[in-house]
Parts: structure tokens; sequence; C-alpha cells
């Protein structure tokens, strides 16, 4: 689907594949903008015409020459339209083509590209870049046809006079000149505008969605502050801004009526000695404007040329970026697993694996040489010291990340032979930070099958033991969530995780209990409502809490990425103490 050429073009190139596909409707276009310039040439000679022949020398009737005006004024509006609706049209296609093969790209990335990657900046790439290359796309073809008119004004006005053609030109390079310097002012200085505007957006950002944190410090008015700073920043960035617009302006803007006024004294006094007529004179005035275009115009397209290319290669380096997690051809599908598991001295990094973009140099080891079975069926806890890796585990499983050396099997198979799609319905994870989207519960809970029923809903959502919360909440399960799920606590966005992952049903269930999400009352609830969802299935559970521990029929225990460990809680807690540490710990935390 990626539409893109090989990196070793120039940026325009690269985008050719996406172009062709809109060839028929840019020649249209420009076919239709290039008439109508063509027609824009010939209005003034139909003016002379007028002005000369019918009311000065009265050789030719008045009203025809009126009427094909007219005419050509009709036909020339009518291809301007045509053709700016094209190259918008085919500028806003295009937008929205890139908007769908980024997005298209990035969710084949895999977590690696997104560890590294600010979302800020992933999300000002999908906006503003893509805005500046369809800005880009729909002026240059204009600015091309203006050219071309150019170039048929000069040959007109050389050939009805050579030297108040050159008259007529001599303000035009100062107006570049005075352009170019304001760009040259500008260009920067609108940098360092969005710059600001990004810094004011960052706090009004951090504002909305800290708020918590902002209200519990009572840091309001610190806030306020960091949000005046940053404002005043931007104003005073603005008013500089306007400043070298305001200076430079009225040259631009009247530069062309100096011009004006000599070809109106030099044409005049020809037209005095009879060396020109009126109509000339006329005629004159109006290329004058027309020859004016481009030159005030072409540095614009230069300067959103450049923009271009930049947003261009900023998306060129989200789409030329390579999977770390790939299918390998001929992967099959996992079906009907019966769920034994197997880390097989498995090591890894995170960061170590990236390809292409940045690898850091020396990686720290979260793994080591980490072995571990789990028997179908059977329920494990997984025990350890913050940072030990625990989390890693289900993560390798579900191949967010590839292991640095060694192998992870699903009931004898590695899960590199698998297709990825089969391997993710396989395994169903709660992870430590329950995401929720902003929509119903009904459809976050119905997010892994899309289609089920709200009887289907409600019945995992009992399991999970949701329900009566679900219920007592005013609209039921047709509650929106907030951006974040803030309206529910921990402990309740958990359990809607859970009724998700219950839905789907998968043969294996990974469950990463965050130690946030702990909610004292409803505890013994909330484990009601696990047994159902370790029940039937081979289980992983990172533990924190003795009661989930106790949901185990075997534990695991970890540090520093090595099992160091493994046996039934009593056994453990009787011959280990390191576990007992780990447990101690758990319990201060609380
Ligand atoms: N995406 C990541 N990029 C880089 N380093 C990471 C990433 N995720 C985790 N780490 C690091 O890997 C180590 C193991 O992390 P992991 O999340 O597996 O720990 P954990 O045992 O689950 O800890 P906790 O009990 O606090 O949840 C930690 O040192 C952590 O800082
Ligand atoms: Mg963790």
């Amino acid at each position: 689907m990626i539409w893109v050429a090989p990196p070793d073009r120039g940026w325009i190139r690269r985008l050719g594949p996406l172009l062709a596909t809109h060839r028929h409707r840019l020649t249209w276009s420009i076919l239709t903008a290039i008439g109508a310039m063509c027609l824009g040439v010939t209005i003034p000679l139909i003016l002379r015409s007028a002005i000369d022949n019918a009311l000065d020398e009265r050789t030719r009737a008045l009203w025809p020459l009126v009427a094909l005006l007219i005419a050509v004024g009709l036909v020339r509006s009518i291809l301007t339209f045509a053709y700016r609706y094209g190259l918008y049209t085919t500028a806003f296609r295009l937008e929205f083509q890139m908007r769908t093969m980024l997005q298209d790209h990035l969710s084949r990335l895999s977590f690696a590209f997104f560890d590294r990657v600010q979302s800020g900046q992933i999300i000002s790439r999908a906006n503003s870049d893509i805005r500046s290359i369809q800005m880009f796309f729909a002026f240059a073809p204009m600015m091309a046809v203006q050219l071309l008119s150019f170039t048929l004004a000069l040959v007109i006005m050389f050939r009805i006079d050579v030297v108040l053609t050159l008259v007529a030109l001599t303000p035009m390079p100062f107006i570049f000149m005075a352009g170019q310097r304001l760009r040259n002012i500008m260009f920067p200085q609108s940098w360092i505008v969005q710059g600001r505007m990004a810094e004011v957006a960052t706090v009004v950002d951090e504002n909305v969605n800290g708020v918590r944190v902002v209200k519990s410090f009572a840091a309001e008015r610190r806030q306020i502050k960091a949000l005046a700073r940053a404002a005043q920043r931007l104003k005073w960035a603005n008013l500089e801004m306007q400043r070298g617009r305001a200076n430079h302006n009225p040259i631009i803007e009247n530069l062309p009526r100096l011009g004006l006024a000599m070809v109106l004294l030099y044409g005049g006094l020809k037209v005095i000695d009879e060396q020109l007529t009126i109509g000339d004179l006329v005629a004159f005035n109006v290329y004058i404007v027309v020859l004016q275009t481009p030159f005030r115009f072409l540095g614009m397209i230069i300067m959103l040329a450049q923009r271009a290319k930049a947003s261009a290669g900023r998306i060129f380096e989200v789409l030329d970026e390579a999977p770390s997690v790939v299918e390998r051809p001929g992967a099959f599908d996992l079906v009907e697993a019966e769920g034994r598991i197997v880390f097989e001295n498995v090591s890894f990094s995170y960061g170590a694996e990236t390809i292409g973009g940045a690898t850091i140099d020396d990686p720290v080891r979260v793994l080591h040489d980490l072995s571990l079975t789990i028997e179908p069926g059977e329920r494990v806890a997984i025990v350890g010291p913050t940072g030990s890796g625990k989390s890693t585990i289900p993560r390798l499983l579900l191949r967010f990340y590839d292991v640095a050396s060694g192998a992870v099997q699903i009931d004898g198979t590695d899960i590199r032979d698998v297709t990825m799609s089969s391997l993710r319905n396989t395994i169903g994870l709660v992870p430590d930070e329950p995401f929720l989207f902003s929509a119903s519960l009904h459809d976050n809970i119905a997010y892994a099958r899309p289609t089920a029923t709200r009887s289907e809903v409600i019945e995992a959502a009992r399991a999970a033991r949701a329900h009566d919360f679900i219920c007592a909440l005013e609209d039921g399960y047709d509650t929106e969530v907030g951006e974040r799920g803030y309206d529910l606590s921990g402990g309740q966005r958990q359990r809607i995780t859970i009724a998700r992952v219950l839905l789907a049903n998968p043969p294996i269930v990974v469950l990463d209990d965050a130690t946030s999400a702990i909610d004292v009352q409803v505890e013994a609830d909330i484990h009601a409502g696990l047994e159902n969802l370790l029940s039937n299935r081979t289980t992983i559970v990172i533990a924190h809490r003795l009661s989930t521990i106790a949901l185990a029929d075997r534990v695991i225990l970890i540090d520093d990425g090595e099992v160091v460990a493994v046996g039934t809680h009593r056994d453990l807690l009787k011959s280990e103490p390191r576990y007992r540490a780990v447990l101690d710990s758990e319990i201060e935390a609380l």
C-alpha cells in the first residue's frame, strides 16, 4: 500500500507514484489554467483595439469588441474556477492519501519506534507537515502557469514598444529583492512564532491533562505564570514579525505604482508625440500588473517549496522506518493453542533491536538467559522487585519486541513462525496501565469483538465483576469514557479491561496487576472476577499482592531479569529469603 519511491530520489520524485494517481486531474487542471492565462493575456489586446480602433479612429464598431470582452471574461472565469477546483481537489486528495499512508505505516511500526519518538512529534508530522506539502501542490502548478502568462505578456509588450517595456520592467528586480528580504526576515521569524505557539500549547496541554497534579499542589498560580511567560514570548515574536512585514510591505506594494508612473510619464509623452496610441498605453498598464504577480509570489513559492521539502523529509523519516518486529514469509496461523509456554534462554534489551534508526550503543540487559516453562492450564504468578523485568515477559510473549537471543515458544512452536494476528488473538493481555478509548463502556468492552451483542458484553462484564458498578452509572453501558478514562477508578478500569479480554476468550491470559490499581474494599470482589479470568486457560499473573499470588498454582521469582526461584508460595516463603524480602517491600509500599 506504500506509494513512495525509494529514498535515493528527490522528495517530489519520491511522491511520484502518489502524484501519478492524479495525473488526469492534474493534466486537466494545468491545461485549463493555461487556457485561462492565455485568455487573460488577450484581454488588454481587445481593450487596446476597442480604444484605438473603435473610440479613437472609429474604424470598427464598438459593440462587437465589448461583447468579445465580456465573452472572454466569462470563459476565463469558468476556466479559472475549473483549474482552481481541480488543483485544490488534487491537493486535498493528496493530503488524504498521505494521512492514510502515514497511519497505515505507523500501525505497522514496532514498539521500539514508539519508545523512541514523542507522540507530539508524530501528531505534528501527521498535521502540519502533511498540510505544508498539500499547500505546495496546490500553489506550485498555479505558479508555473503564472510564469507562462508572464512570458506571454512580456512578448506582447516588447512587440508594442521595446523601450517602454524596459521602463516598465525597471522596478521588478527591486520588487523581487524587497520580497526576498522580507522573506529572509519572515521565514526564521515564522519558525520562531510556530515554536512559541507550540510552547503555549504545551503549557495549556499540561494544565488540562495534569490538572490533578496542579491542583493537588495548589500550583495554579505558578501554572498561570508559566502560561503568561509563554504567551508573552509568543506576543513578542508575533509583533517582531508584524514589524518586519510593516517595514517591507509598503515598499512592495508601492514599487509597482512607481513603475506605473514611469510608464505613464514616458508612454504619455510618446502618445503626445503620436509615437504610441492611447490603447497601447492602457494595455501596457494592465500588463504591468500581470508581470508583477510572479515577482511577488516567486519568493512565496520558493518558501513553500523549502517548507514542503523539510516536511516531506520528516514524513519520509517515518515512512522509511522499517518495522523491527516482522512476520516471516510463510508464517502460519496458531490455531486452538493448548497454551504451553516456554521461554528458552531468553535475553533481551530495550533499544537493542532497532534497525536503521538510532541504536543505543550499550543497552541495558533487561532479561538474561531467562528460562521458564508454563504448562497448559497452569496458573503462574510472576513475582519480583520493581524494574526486574516482569512486564517485559508478556511484551516478548506478544511479540511487541523480539528476543535478542533464545526463543519463546507456544505449544512447541517458535512464536516467530506464526502470524502476528493469530499470536495476539491467542493471548489476552490485561496491561498494567489499562487504556480505555473515548467511547462507551459497551464499545470499550467489545473492542476485541465489535460485533458482540449487549448480552455478551454484559456476561463478560459480570464475569469481570464490572456489571454492578456499570449499572450504578447513570447511562450504564452507554456511559462515555473520558479521554483517559479519568472518570473511572484504577480498579474499575482494570475490570473493564478484564471484561474486554474475557469477551475475546483467548486460551492464554496475562494479567499485569499494577500496584496502583489496588482497591482494597473491593479486592475480594476483584478476585472473584479474576477467578473467572483465570479458569480453564494458561494464565500468567504478574502479582504484587498476596491475595493475587494466592490465585496461582506456582510462583516464579524473578530478580534482575533472571529466574531465581520457582515453587509454591508456601515453599518459597519457607526456603527463599529473597521471596520474603520482595513480599515485605510490596507490603511496605502499600
Ligand atoms: N520501553 C522501554 N524502553 C526502555 N527501557 C524500558 C522500557 N520498558 C521498561 N524498561 C526498563 O526495563 C527494565 C524492566 O522493566 P519492566 O517493566 O519489565 O519491570 P517490572 O518488573 O515490570 O517493574 P514494575 O514492577 O515496576 O512494573 C526496567 O529497568 C525499565 O526501566
Ligand atoms: Mg511492570
